[in-house]
């Protein structure tokens, strides 16, 4: 069988699984797929979902954190509302000071995990789509360390590439734990790879 074929067949399976259980992306899956075996989200969870849009994520994580926790979606584009009450969604950009502070004011307490998807606009260059990913994964870090609580989670997107060793030796330095997920609803052939990184170091530490 023509892996080309097998490829079509499993992105086909997810978007028709998205399409039955009303999920707004494809994208919810790998989230679920990387919770069930790791269990960074529980019951009762605050949650900041970094580059939410459309939501696929939200919903997953609402899915988990149930009518107790809450959910805050930050995007550049406008994320369609919600119709549950515990999560909210606000337009930012996550490079802007300005947005941090909004994300702050927002939490009912410090969030139990933050989840970041966020990806660049890509160029098709790679070494540029690379780069960029790594800055964004990097600028998620940098909210995660000011809104998590002490040993929080963060889970986030990256590129395979030459900087990804780098801030993976990062992530090993400010969490207890910390694994390199490729989720199987993410494609294969894609360079897109998850780092989630569990309790988070107090300073002291
Ligand atoms: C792969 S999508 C996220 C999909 C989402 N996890 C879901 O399940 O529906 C990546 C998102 O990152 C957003 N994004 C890119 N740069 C951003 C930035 N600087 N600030 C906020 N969002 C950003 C994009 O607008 C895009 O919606």
């Amino acid at each position: 069988m023509p892996k080309s074929w097998i490829k079509r067949r499993k992105r086909e399976h997810y978007y028709r699984k998205a399409k039955e259980e009303k999920y707004r992306s494809r994208a919810a899956y790998k989230l679920l797929q990387a919770v069930r075996k790791y269990k960074f989200i529980k019951e009762g969870d605050v949650i900041v979902d970094l580059g939410a849009a459309p939501g696929g994520w939200i919903q997953a994580a609402r899915k988990i954190v149930g009518e107790k926790g809450f959910i805050l979606g930050v995007d550049l584009k406008e994320i369609e509302p919600f119709e549950e009450e515990n999560v909210l969604t606000i337009v930012g950009d996550i490079t802007k000071d300005k947005t941090v502070k909004i994300i702050e004011e927002l939490l009912p307490r410090p969030a139990d995990a933050v989840i970041s998807d966020v990806s660049p606009k890509i160029s098709g260059i790679w070494e540029v789509d690379h780069a960029r990913q790594i800055d964004l994964a990097e600028q998620s870090l940098k909210i995660a360390e000011m809104i998590l609580k002490p040993r929080g989670n963060f889970f986030v997107k990256a590129f395979e590439g030459d900087l990804l060793p780098d801030f993976i030796r990062k992530m090993r330095r400010r969490f207890g734990k910390v694994r390199v997920i490729k989720p199987p609803a993410s494609r294969a052939k894609s360079s897109e790879i998850y780092i989630l990184g569990m309790r988070l170091k107090s300073t002291l530490d």
